[in-house]
């Protein structure tokens, strides 16, 4: 017997456009009346057709971890992620997903961050030069632009900063696209990602030419000559197209758990004077990747933030076969899930009053996260799991340093952030932040 979505509750929303609106409107509050309303699975309308919302962090577990291969992520993200980041790791399951991901790990272990370690300062201290100039600046395209430059100097080895700009020009209206209704006529922001994809694809394969005539110390130039344990190399196009979702991963999610947690910080200045206290002797030119791990005051701190607001709160995957959650619930082989990690971050089961900033709950004492092992998800979980998390950590740590030990931080006692949740979070009004120098006797 065929199995169908008939039995499974939900509504249809728009024509064409289906719920879209309301996520883009409501974010992870949406899925959180959805389960209200219909309990912890229901279906609901995208343009691209209907799906399925599978609720609660046990839902999110079994899905990202994927033991007995019954999800796949490919058909689940190619109408989003495949006409703008075309052969990108998210879009690949099985073999092919564990060989390329064992390339570009290169990138990620232990002696390439402690290489960037050291060329990071260097870069973090122009953001500081820009922060010296204002005495409000808006925090979330500042942190866009450090993280611009960071991975393009340190992965692609540009040092070109009208590049640089060009990049984050194009790279914005791509991660919109995204989830925009896919329209390709001018005008469109779908049409603005795909033409952004074509200067950068462009621009990047015109370097991948240069990389491998005269290579440089960057990933980039490595990727170039690099092989997995079945000696496979990559293709021009392969290395572009893995290095700008790098871009994209990278880019939006960091500038966003920076934002957010100068603004938790902004909002608890206590707080803000304990991470102060725990940097502020540290030398940014001297650190290793140990000693940053082992910040306990920061790591609770960063832990918390990402707790309260993580930079990507739900995700998706496609059932392989008709799928038995329940005696009363198939989900019908071939339909997309969409999982939410935000809502376990929430849950009152596990976490102590969760709409406080409380980063004590990550202490030894408390260990909160540990009361239940799916209920803190930011990087996911399984093999997907986010492959440049210790880089993300290390960024958020060696800016936080540097900004903490020359400047105080505020925003108006009034001021609410206004955040766009989906489908990674960001403040719709850029977050305009005070500093001020701290005054050293
Ligand atoms: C605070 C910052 C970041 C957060 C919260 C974050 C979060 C995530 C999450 C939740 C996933 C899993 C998505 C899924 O399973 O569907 C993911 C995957 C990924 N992330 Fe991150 N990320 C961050 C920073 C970065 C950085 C700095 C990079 C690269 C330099 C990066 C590159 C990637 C890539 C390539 C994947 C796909 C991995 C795969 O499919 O095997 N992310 N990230």
């Amino acid at each position: 017997m065929k199995v169908s979505l008939e039995h499974i509750p939900g509504n249809k929303g728009f024509p064409i456009v289906g719920e879209l609106p309301n996520i883009l409107k409501e974010g992870v509050k949406y899925f959180e009346n959805r389960k209200e309303k219909y309990g912890e699975v229901y279906k609901f309308r995208m343009p691209t057709g209907m799906v399925v919302g599978f609720l609660g962090e046990k839902a999110a577990i079994q899905l990202l971890k994927n033991h007995g291969n019954m999800f796949n992520i490919g058909n689940a993200t190619k109408e989003l992620l495949g006409p703008i980041y075309p052969n990108s790791i998210m879009l690949m399951d099985g073999e092919k997903h564990k060989k390329d991901r064992s390339i570009l790990m290169q990138a990620f272990k232990r002696e390439a961050l402690n290489e960037y370690i050291t060329k990071m300062p260097e870069i973090i201290e122009q953001t500081l030069e820009e922060i010296r100039l204002q005495n409000t600046i808006k925090v979330y395209p500042m942190f866009k632009t450090l993280v611009i430059r960071i991975v393009g100097k340190l992965f692609f080895g540009i040092d070109d900063e009208e590049f640089l700009i060009k990049v984050n020009k194009a790279i914005t209206p791509m991660g919109i696209a995204m989830v925009s209704v896919p329209v390709n006529i001018p005008g469109t922001a779908y049409h603005k990602g795909l033409k952004g994809r074509k200067y950068l694809s462009k621009a990047f394969l015109e370097l991948a030419v240069q990389k491998r005539a005269k290579p440089g110390t960057d990933f980039f130039s490595k990727l170039c000559s690099a092989t997995n344990e079945d000696g496979d190399t990559f293709t021009d196009q392969e290395i572009v197209d893995h290095l700008l979702f790098l871009y994209q991963g990278a880019y939006d999610t960091t500038s966003w758990a920076l934002s957010n947690l100068v603004y938790r910080l902004a909002k608890a200045p206590e707080w803000q004077e304990k991470m102060r206290e725990e940097l502020k002797n540290i030398d940014l030119t001297q650190i290793d990747l140990q000693t940053l791990l082992g910040l306990k005051v920061s790591t609770m701190i960063f832990y918390e933030a990402m707790r309260m607001a993580p930079s990507v709160p739900l995700t998706i995957r496609e059932v392989n076969e008709d799928w038995k959650i329940s005696d009363e619930i198939i989900i019908p082989k071939g339909t997309k899930i969409w999982v939410s990690m935000a809502m376990g971050m929430k849950d009152p089961k596990y976490w102590n009053k969760p709409e406080k900033f409380d980063p004590a709950r990550f202490s030894d004492k408390r260990q909160e996260h540990k009361k239940c092992p799916h209920s803190f998800l930011p990087f996911g979980a399984g093999p997907h799991q986010c492959i440049g998390r210790v880089f993300a950590e290390i960024i958020v740590k060696m800016m936080m340093t540097a900004l903490l030990q020359e400047f105080r931080f505020s925003v108006p006692n009034d001021y609410k952030i206004a955040i766009s949740e989906f489908p990674i979070m960001r403040p719709k009004d850029g977050l305009p932040v005070r500093f001020e120098k701290i005054a050293y006797q």
